[in-house]
């Protein structure tokens, strides 16, 4: 249940920032860039403060780290950050990748491609097992185009069926 709360207000910091920073279609500047990576603070402490969900905060904290800590907020390095942040971060990399243009990328990449590239950054930004387990699973459950842009309750009814949801809650 953590893991799933977690996923589903992992970036509820951003309800803090400027739409005109968040929605940019430019490069963000550094100060910009900084006041956008503030929302893991932010999350954190509504989830902590606000809701009381102690453990998924820490969760929403870690979902911007990376394996070789480059990431942020503490540079934290490989199962030094939780594993649920690991799972959030590839999970976000994939949306960002397939469907979300909001950056200054204006073009969806196909999923095979965003495969490809989510293992050409095992080991430096992803857990590189998890990576693994990540597209196996998105393979095996058939992942349809139409997913983000219309509500598929075939696939919707196959997903809950095959995967074992109670595993990540
Ligand atoms: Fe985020």
């Amino acid at each position: 249940m953590r893991t799933y709360i977690t996923a589903l207000l992992h970036d509820i910091g951003k309800v803090g920032l400027s739409k005109e920073i968040l929605l940019k279609p430019a490069k963000l500047t550094t100060l910009e860039r900084t006041i956008v990576e503030s929302h893991v603070h932010i999350g954190n402490r509504i989830l902590r403060k606000e809701l009381g969900k102690t453990r998924p905060a820490s969760f929403v904290r870690d979902h911007h780290e990376n394996w070789n800590g480059t990431g942020y907020p503490r540079g934290l390095v490989g199962e030094d950050i939780s594993i649920q942040g690991r799972i959030i971060r590839i999970c976000d990399s994939f949306d960002v990748m397939t469907y979300d243009t909001r950056d200054y990328k204006l073009t969806k990449m196909a999923y095979y491609d965003a495969f490809e590239e989510l293992k050409r950054c095992k080991w430096t930004d992803f857990d590189g097992n998890l990576v693994d387990e990540f597209i196996n699973m998105l393979i095996e459950i058939e992942l349809p185009d139409s997913w983000y842009d219309e509500y598929n309750a075939e696939f919707m009814k196959k997903m809950f069926k095959e995967l074992d949801l109670k595993e990540l809650m």
